[in-house]
């Protein structure tokens, strides 16, 4: 290879690496988000994602979520599923409620009209992950199926009362909002402002979050003993390690 090729060779690698720390700068500034948001919230409401694509903000949410649950427990999840004091019980119960609800068309961005139509990136059918896809990566990075219940279709379709209410939707205090156009969002936000009332409390390349108060919210945690907020500085994030999957039917609307 010539010198001046060498060269641009290597400025290109540099580039890239420098675009790849970015990267990974972001999705740790999205766990970071996710975790103080349950540490705010607490773990006795659900969390809901408009635009979940490929799963990433998801998996992120539930170990930000379990990784709170671990310091409840002490570690120890056998010992506290066996001999439960006052908090594990709660906390334990808290968990097993728990659901991550995904809200995509796995199909990929919708027809533009308006606003969005200035939208060139987000064409129709861009971004487009089945949900296939999607729940292998659930798997690949062990969070529980039957923790996730997914609601496919364009939101213009899939937010209804109808469609939701037969996989005990509600509940909800932490509401990303991940679907980059105006008109997607404006239906999320639409449809979810009569499930919660919701208070913006991030933006980042990663999208909109919302900490929401479920109009419907069960009990307060700092009444049965698990406290709304855990002080203290935030320990760094691990995530499990990805396993093989291999691609099988999809568990669509599954609330199990
Ligand atoms: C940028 S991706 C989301 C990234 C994702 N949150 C993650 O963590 O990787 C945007 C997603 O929004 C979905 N989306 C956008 N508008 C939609 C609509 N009106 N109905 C259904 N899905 C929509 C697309 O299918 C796409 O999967």
């Amino acid at each position: 290879m010539q010198d001046e090729n060498k060269d641009a060779w290597i400025a290109n690698l540099l580039h890239r690496i420098e675009r790849l720390e970015q990267r990974f700068t972001a999705f740790e500034e999205r766990d970071r988000i996710f975790e103080k948001a349950f540490r705010v919230i607490g773990l006795h409401t659900n969390y809901a994602e408009f635009g979940a694509y490929k799963g990433h903000s998801m998996i992120s949410a539930y170990y930000s979520a379990k990784k709170i649950c671990d310091e409840l427990l002490g570690g120890d999840w056998n010992h506290a599923f066996t001999n439960p004091d006052e908090t594990a019980s709660v906390v334990i119960n808290h968990w097993k409620q728990m659901r991550f609800f995904a809200f995509d068309s796995f199909q990929g961005m919708p027809a533009t009209s308006g606003p969005d139509k200035e939208m060139e990136i987000f064409k129709e059918g861009t971004y487009r992950c089945g949900s296939e896809e999607f729940f292998c990566n659930i798997r690949k990075y062990g969070v529980p199926e039957n923790k996730v219940v997914a609601f496919p279709g364009f939101f213009s379709q899939s937010c209804t009362a109808q469609n939701v209410s037969p996989h005990n939707f509600g509940n909800v205090g932490i509401l990303h909002i991940d679907c980059d156009l105006y008109e997607s969002a404006k239906t999320a936000l639409d449809f979810m402002t009569s499930y919660c009332v919701v208070t913006p409390s991030s933006y980042s390349t990663s999208g909109i979050s919302f900490l929401a108060t479920p109009t419907t919210a069960n009990k307060e945690p700092s009444q049965n003993g698990v406290p709304p907020i855990l002080s203290g500085p935030l320990p760094s994030f691990k995530r499990g390690r990805p396993s093989a999957c291999r691609l099988s039917s999809p568990s669509v609307n599954s609330s199990r």
